[in-house]
């Protein structure tokens, strides 16, 4: 089976921006102080992340969903296994309706140039032990969204730990950045509710132009 002509676009796009690192900061930020406030009201709103996997204690909370809601069905959930189970076909583009948090909170203001081009997106909290063990995002030959991620709150070097690519890497908490998620990483919290942002970003000319034009360092 040859690659499409689609197939072809989306990894010439992915490696424009792989091209400038495997992962870098964007000149986009988020208030944590402001993101804390915004979430008081959801509180009972976060979900166990995959739940599948009841042993690890991650919560997550949508930001996008099917439906607009917090159900974190199926976005919470291991995607691959959902879809085996129930006959679906979804993938990071599915979910694609923002939360109200996400719409309204003005913690997430400073994201909206990229509204138009969010999949799957939403907050991951690490309690005491959380993980995710070693592993790579959506390895596929056309690739059709990439990472952008911030670590907001209780990811100091003291407490939590991201491991890519055979070392540690530290990224400053309240700082988007592209990260390459097709690299080996693993990320582990020694202490209560670290707290990060996840985006899922449909690949096009026009997100990945978004990110060029929002680099740290041009
Ligand atoms: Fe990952």
């Amino acid at each position: 089976v040859s690659l499409t002509p689609k197939d072809i676009e989306y990894e010439i796009l992915y490696r424009a921006l792989t091209n400038m690192g495997n992962f870098f900061a964007l000149n986009i930020s988020l208030d944590p102080m402001v993101l804390e406030q915004n979430l008081v009201p959801l509180a009972h709103e976060w979900k166990h992340y995959n739940p599948r996997k009841p042993h690890i204690p991650r919560q997550g909370l949508s930001l996008t969903s099917l439906d607009g809601g917090y159900s974190g069905i199926p976005d919470l959930d291991s995607i691959r296994e959902y879809n085996i189970d129930n006959g679906t076909n979804y993938d990071e583009c599915s979910f694609r309706t923002p939360t109200e948090i996400f719409e309204r909170g003005e913690a997430f203001k400073s994201l909206r140039p990229f509204f138009p081009h969010l999949g799957r997106s939403h907050l991951i909290r690490l309690n005491q032990g959380g993980y995710f063990p070693f592993h790579r995002d959506n390895v596929e030959v056309g690739i059709k969204t990439f990472r952008l991620i911030a670590l907001l709150k209780n990811c100091g070097a003291g407490q939590f730990c991201f491991l890519y690519d055979n070392g540690r890497i530290f990224l400053e908490q309240g700082i988007l950045y592209f990260l390459n998620t097709n690299i080996e990483h693993a990320l582990m919290s020694f202490g209560p509710e670290a707290t990060l942002l996840v985006l899922n970003v449909i690949l096009s000319k026009d997100s990945v132009r978004l990110v060029m034009d929002s680099l740290k360092a041009k």
